[in-house]
């Protein structure tokens, strides 16, 4: 049987419990009472949950649950899955006919039973293998082969469980001790004096076959510097003379066996010679793949009279470095221990001395390093309905593949299960019971694999209130829906807020985004969304422990909107030509193409319109009479019909009369124009080369606040817009960032066991209690309404209403005057 107590302290629960205690304290000012505690999904005994925990004493409480959330803010959190390996079985090499045993010690809550798998099938006791008391397993006689053709070779890992899950252990490689016959030989060899002598043996064999030299039966001297031995049987005399003349064998020993080379005879001719010889690298580099902290040696022999000198670097330029850095006899390179800086192509070059003369030889050194945890998954405790994050970050050269298990079941993924980042997060939403489970992180890589678990208790507790009620949306305009609801029918008293969810109909389950809204309130203008799309919404009702189920869910599509207005510019070509240029504006929404008119001014008959085509944002209207003044009216059109107009009039004519036209400033009177809204004046002087345009004003209703643009200026006076559609995917993705971002926190490990509840109802004591250190006000969030997350997790560009000292007739420095514009030459 769990109790509360048992709940780690770092849970949401006592977050809440906190939160709804200040409640109850704010609503009654009745003693404090302990909301009734916790349940886990099924006892431990499997019979009737047991429930009703005494309260302690009302008065301490405050104080010591404001340390146990200091604590839980500070986010260090235990790593008990309630099962874990304390020891598991690693790769191993077994003699034939000898007893093998396999470690395995798990800790956690008993009784817990292990059982091992050899190649993923359980092993049943038998008097050849069999489990001991402490989970090793013994293996009585190991044989490679069997009598009945099976083999004792292969993956062994072991299986814990109990009643909180399975945990499986890393899977240990088991192979028989091997030696193969000698598949290189020492040669013979006949090596002028002063020269360098080199013998080779090679043999396959588990563990490695340890290789040492005989020289006429007897050992070589190792202390004879001029003698180098280098791992992988290589046997290098240099500085001959005559007494190294002799018989060579080699000895390959491991725990399987002991085996002698054919013999290769040595003979030291003549004497040194004085003839000059080129450097030559009679022997260069191996390419070698090794793990850290092995050892590496990287042979170079070379000849030449005089004798060369020897060295090496890297092929990248970067310095090989000191540490652990040792040359073996005349020119091998030894590096210890290593680690996966040390990768790289090394040159080993042979300088006749005093010269450029050189010659080289290359070889790769790759260092993997096997797979090991930089954060590991923790355990967590998580109200019904919420959703759990498990993060597993590992490290490694080559680079891991992480995969899960669920206990010891290969994790599937579904609209309910997600993986991500390359599988190191992963998100369970809207968690139920049958999600509580054991949670395994497998990171594998060449070098090696490593296994860490967590485990997931889901919090539930009676008296949940029921799912809200009647859920309605109805739509209100292209960007905005309302949705409403009634209260549960069950368990209202405890509630503390709702949240609607929102998801555009066509996106997968995590983009859905959430709003918190006070547990007074039961409708909700989402605003913010995008034109004729179909959204999906329900509501769950949150309590300090935990949420209710989901409402029904209700689509409802929003309005098509036509386009907003596109701003328009007219340019004088000549005296029968203007050239209307137009921006394809981010502020235009969905368009499928424009129409232009034009007229003289007292004409009624526009002619167009002109249909021209989304991606055009140019066109010459030609054939104009210079001594009118011309209206230009562009609009922009979708499946909805016409956007409003935008109208802009100009005269081709050399002098201007200005006070015929409208006073430039009269913007009151434009603006109590008709639909369309805009009122732009453009008087092109066409003066022989000089043309002129002043800028009188454009007044704009921008899509919402009012816009002042002239030409040149445009630029510096309009505030910078997202599209509505951008916009409104900002807001999708908003919460997508945002919960990016707090996937990021949860590597970092700081806010690791933050609940969707605490952001949701962020009046987070944690976060008061942090910044201020005092206690919560009075204003709990159950009169507010509540953002869904703290603003500073991200930002949008908000249009403003241009501030009022921007008006025209406001007399602000930039607008209050007509600007002379000079386009172009004509
Ligand atoms: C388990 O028991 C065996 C035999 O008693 C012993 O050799 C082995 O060390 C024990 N394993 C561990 C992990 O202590
Ligand atoms: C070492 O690897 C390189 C490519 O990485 C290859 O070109 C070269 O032939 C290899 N050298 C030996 C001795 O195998
Ligand atoms: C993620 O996990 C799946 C199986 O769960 C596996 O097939 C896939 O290769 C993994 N991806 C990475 C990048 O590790
Ligand atoms: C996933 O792995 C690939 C290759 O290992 C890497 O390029 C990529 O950045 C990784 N993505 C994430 C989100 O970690
Ligand atoms: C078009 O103009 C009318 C009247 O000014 C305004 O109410 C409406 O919002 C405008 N429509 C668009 C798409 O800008
Ligand atoms: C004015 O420009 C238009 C278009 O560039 C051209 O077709 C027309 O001939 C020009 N008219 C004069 C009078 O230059
Ligand atoms: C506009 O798009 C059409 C096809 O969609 C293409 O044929 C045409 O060349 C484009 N025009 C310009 C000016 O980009
Ligand atoms: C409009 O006239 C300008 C200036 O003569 C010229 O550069 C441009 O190509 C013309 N555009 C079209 C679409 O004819």
């Amino acid at each position: 049987m769990r109790n509360v107590d048992q709940t780690p302290l770092f849970s949401p629960f006592f977050f809440f419990f906190f939160f709804s205690l200040l409640l109850s304290q704010a609503e009654g000012g009745s003693p404090p009472r302990l909301p009734p505690r916790l349940l886990p999904p099924r006892g431990a005994q499997g019979g009737e949950p047991a429930r009703d925990a005494m309260a302690p004493p009302g008065s301490a409480l405050p104080a010591c649950l404001l340390g146990l959330l200091l604590l839980a803010c500070r986010g260090d959190f235990g790593r008990s899955s309630e099962l874990a390996f304390v020891v598991e079985p690693s790769d191993d090499v077994a003699v034939q006919e000898q007893p093998l045993l396999l470690y395995c010690q798990v800790e956690g809550i008993q009784p817990i039973t292990i059982t091992w798998r050899k190649n993923g099938a359980v092993i049943v006791d038998s008097e050849n293998a069999f489990v001991l008391a402490n989970g090793s397993l013994y293996v009585s006689r190991f044989q490679r082969i069997r009598g009945d053709g099976s083999s004792d070779e292969g993956e062994y890992d072991c299986v814990a469980q109990n009643h909180y899950g399975l945990v499986v252990s890393r899977k240990a490689r088991i192979q028989a001790a091997t030696m193969s016959d000698f598949h290189v030989h020492p040669q013979n060899a006949v090596v002028e004096e002063g020269g360098v002598a080199r013998f080779q043996c090679q043999i396959h064999g588990l563990p490695e076959p340890v290789i040492l030299w005989h020289k006429n039966r007897m050992p070589v001297n190792t202390d004879n510097e001029r003698y180098t031995l280098l791992p992988k049987g290589v046997l290098q005399i240099t500085g001959l003379r005559a007494e190294d003349s002799g018989i060579f064998h080699c000895v390959a020993t491991n725990i399987a066996n002991v085996k002698f080379s054919r013999e290769a005879r040595l003979t030291v001719s003549g004497s040194h010679s004085t003839v000059y010889k080129d450097p030559m690298i009679l022997v260069g580099p191996e390419n070698l793949t090794l793990t850290v902290h092995q050892t590496a040696v990287l042979e170079c022999i070379a000849t030449g009279n005089p004798r060369p000198i020897v060295s090496w670097s890297r092929l990248d330029g970067r310095p090989i470095g000191v540490e652990g850095i040792q040359v073996l006899g005349t020119g091998n390179l030894m590096i210890s221990d290593l680690t996966v800086q040390h990768s790289g192509i090394y040159v080993c070059a042979a300088n006749k001395p005093g010269t450029r003369v050189r010659r080289t030889a290359q070889g790769r050194l790759v260092v993997q390093a096997p797979a090991e945890f930089v954060q590991h998954p923790q355990s967590i405790s998580r109200p019904v309905g919420t959703t759990a994050i498990f993060t597993c970050v590992a490290q490694g050269e080559p680079p891991p593949q992480i995969t899960w298990l669920r206990n010891g079941q290969i994790l599937e993924t579904s609209d309910h299960i997600k993986l991500k980042n390359n599988n190191s997060t992963l998100s369970i939403y809207g968690i139920n019971q049958a999600d509580e489970a054991i949670y395994q992180c497998i990171a594998e890589n060449s070098a090696g694999s490593t296994q860490a678990s967590a485990r997931l208790t889901v919090l539930w507790a009676d008296g949940l209130p029921g799912p809200p009620q009647a859920v309605r949306a109805e739509t209100v305009s292209a960007t905005t829906i309302q949705v409403s609801w009634k209260e549960p029918l069950q368990n209202t008293k405890e509630i503390i807020g709702y949240v609607l969810h929102i998801r555009k109909a066509a996106d997968p389950v995590e983009m859905e985004y959430q709003e918190a809204v006070s547990k007074s309130t039961f409708q909700q203008l989402v605003t913010d969304l995008e034109p004729s799309t179909s959204y999906s919404f329900y509501i769950k009702a949150y309590t300090s422990r935990g949420a209710s189920k989901a409402s029904e869910v209700t689509v409802v599509s929003t309005l098509g909107e036509v386009p907003a207005m596109p701003s328009l510019f007219i340019k004088v070509i000549n005296s029968t030509a203007v050239q209307a240029t137009w921006e394809p504006s981010i502020k235009l929404g969905q368009h499928e193409g424009f129409k232009l008119f034009y007229r003289k001014v007292h004409l009624s008959q526009y002619t167009g319109p002109v249909l021209l085509a989304s991606n055009i944002t140019a066109y010459n209207i030609t054939h104009l009479d210079a001594s009118v003044v011309y209206e230009v009216k562009l609009l922009a059109y979708n499946q909805h019909g016409d956007g409003n107009s935008t109208v802009r009039f100009v005269s081709l004519r050399e002098t201007v009369e200005r006070p015929a036209l409208n006073p430039p400033c009269d913007c009151m009177k434009d603006e109590q124009n008709n639909k369309t809204s805009t009122t732009g004046i453009i008087i092109g002087i066409h003066i022989g080369v000089t043309c002129i345009i002043f800028c009188v004003l454009f007044l704009m209703f921008g899509y919402r606040g009012r816009l002042l643009m002239c030409k040149n200026v445009q630029e510096q006076l309009s505030t910078p817009q997202i599209p509505r559609s951008q916009r409104s995917a900002a807001g999708l993705v908003l919460n997508g960032a945002a919960r990016r971002d707090r996937d990021e926190r949860d590597l970092t490990g700081k806010q690791l066991d933050m609940n969707e509840l605490e952001r949701l109802f962020p009046a987070a004591p944690c976060r008061e209690q942090q910044d201020k250190g005092t206690t919560p006000s009075r204003s709990p969030p159950a009169d507010t309404q509540i953002s869904t997350l703290p603003l500073d997790e991200f930002s949008i560009i908000e249009e403003q209403p241009e501030p009022p000292q921007k008006s025209p007739c406001g007399g602000s420095p930039a607008a209050a005057a007509p600007h002379p514009i000079p386009t172009h030459e004509g």
